[in-house]
């Protein structure tokens, strides 16, 4: 008789799967915003982006969060985002993080919609040059691959997701994190972008 042996879904794949409606709304937002039809409405995704960046930077500073994924001096781009709108002619305003609050292990899912985004950036990159005449140097740098390469920070990170240490009962909680982020993402794109 054969016994058919039931394994425990990755974490990983669980976020891909259980957030791809939330990521399409990404791309339906990026596509009523237009962010690449002229400077002035790319420097409001920028805006958008260094908002976000700042509430994921927010959560650098919990040691827990340090322990669960320990390359964050690797990761974030406020530093660049805030570059890049200075390149565009614009001050950006800062407010207070909308992470405050949020720990492990919601943080992990917050942490996962920055650091994935990452991958689709590579696509942002390709238009920022192409229709907009930036640069990894210049106004897109927020865009710009780590420099150890896109695909093995990623490759990295999702190692630390799918780490045993995180226990099974609590990636109910790193998912609705990743909701949280989406949800966060998708308001400040609206609210820059002029979107009802
Ligand atoms: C029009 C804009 C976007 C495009 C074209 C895009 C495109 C993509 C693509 C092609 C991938 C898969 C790359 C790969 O597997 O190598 C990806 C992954 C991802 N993107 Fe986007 N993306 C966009 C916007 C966003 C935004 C705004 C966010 C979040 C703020 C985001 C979050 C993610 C995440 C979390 C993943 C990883 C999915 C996974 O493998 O678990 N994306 N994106």
């Amino acid at each position: 008789m054969n016994t058919v042996i039931e394994r425990p879904a990755l974490l990983s794949s669980r976020l891909k799967i259980e957030t791809a409606d939330l990521h399409e709304l990404m791309h339906a937002l990026m596509e009523q915003g237009q962010p690449f039809a002229n400077r002035d409405n790319y420097a409001r995704f920028v805006a958008a982006q260094y908002h976000f960046q700042r509430d994921i930077e927010h959560l650098f500073a919990d040691p827990a969060i340090q322990a669960a994924v320990p390359d964050l001096d690797v990761r974030g781009r406020a530093a660049a985002s805030l570059a890049d709108l200075a390149d565009l002619g614009f001050d950006a305003v800062p407010e207070p993080a909308a992470s405050a609050g949020v720990a492990m292990p919601g943080a992990l899912g917050w942490l996962y919609v920055s650091e994935g985004s990452t991958l689709g950036a590579a696509f942002l990159l390709k238009q920022a040059k192409a229709r907009l005449g930036l640069s990894e140097t210049f106004g897109a740098r927020n865009l710009a691959a780590y420099p150890e390469g896109r695909a093995i920070v990623w490759r990295r990170f999702v190692g630390f997701l799918d780490r045993p240490a995180l226990q099974e009962q609590e990636h109910d909680a790193v998912i609705a994190g990743a909701a949280a982020a989406y949800a966060r993402f998708g308001s400040l794109l609206k609210r820059h972008f002029g979107l009802a």
